[in-house]
């Protein structure tokens, strides 16, 4: 069992490990979603897409009342793991569960937030990649293609269709990544920001449609400051 930020998290049906980097951008997401809801009547639509366990996912509804989060995964472990894991946390409504290639089944929906972990290691890189990693961690969780790049691009493509007006998403990356991914987001007229991560390394974006609404966007007071949690930490590693 793991402890991401105040959930419990089970992974013992064989998805990715949730780790500390994806606890720490997730921690500011759920800050800035929390932001969001205040004065707000309606309910917040959440995706957590390549959700694995559903830690971000899950996490979302533990901590955000007014919220509904879609789940989607393509590997049928993580779709059992995610209806365990929320059971465990004692989450019994509020969200949907969906088994997807990135976005194929989700024509039509629009969200306030995209939360996104994606498959990124380069294949060209395994030979760096840890052993115990390699045994324990699923490769499809694990790999992006030759150069990690193959999810986060069409991700990348895609991803204004699924959000609404003002929708805002997250991706985590590799650090070497950053470039390739800046120049993607300007040819999709997506604003973006990056960010580091615990350990100073460039992991995470923040990113909203270019259009209207980016011009007046301001960084969320989260991200500014390097505020103390107010999860427990993850106590793993
Ligand atoms: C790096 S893991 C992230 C898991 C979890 N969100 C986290 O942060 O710990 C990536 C996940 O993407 C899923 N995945 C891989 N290819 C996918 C695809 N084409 N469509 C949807 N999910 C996919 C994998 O099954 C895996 O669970």
């Amino acid at each position: 069992m793991i402890k991401f930020l105040n959930c419990k998290i089970d992974i013992s049906k064989g998805v990715f490990q949730p780790r500390i980097e994806t606890e720490f951008w997730t921690k500011k997401a759920i800050e800035e979603i929390q932001n969001k809801t205040i004065g707000l009547s309606r309910r917040l639509k959440i995706l957590d897409i390549f959700s694995g366990s559903g830690c971000i996912g899950i996490a979302v509804l533990k901590n955000v009342k007014n919220s509904f989060v879609d789940f989607v995964d393509f590997d049928r472990r993580a779709i059992e793991q995610i209806k365990a894991n929320l059971e465990l946390n004692g989450i019994s409504d509020h969200y949907q569960i969906i088994r997807s290639n990135l976005f194929e089944k989700l024509k039509g929906r629009r969200y306030d937030f995209i939360l996104a972990n994606p498959p990124y290691v380069a294949q060209s890189r395994i030979f760096e990649v840890q052993e115990s990693v390699l045994e324990e961690d699923p490769h499809l969780a694990l790999f992006g293609g030759k150069d990690g790049m193959k999810y986060i691009r069409i991700f990348l493509e895609k991803v204004a269709g699924y959000l609404k007006k003002e929708g805002i998403f997250y991706l985590e990356f590799d650090p070497n990544q950053k470039q390739e991914i800046e120049e993607i987001c300007h040819s999709q007229n997506l604003s973006v920001r990056f960010y580091q991560d615990q350990f100073s390394k460039w992991r995470f974006l923040r990113a909203h449609k270019a259009k209207q609404t980016c011009q007046n966007a301001q960084m969320p007071n989260v991200l500014k400051r390097n505020s103390k949690s107010e999860f427990r930490n993850n106590d793993q590693n």
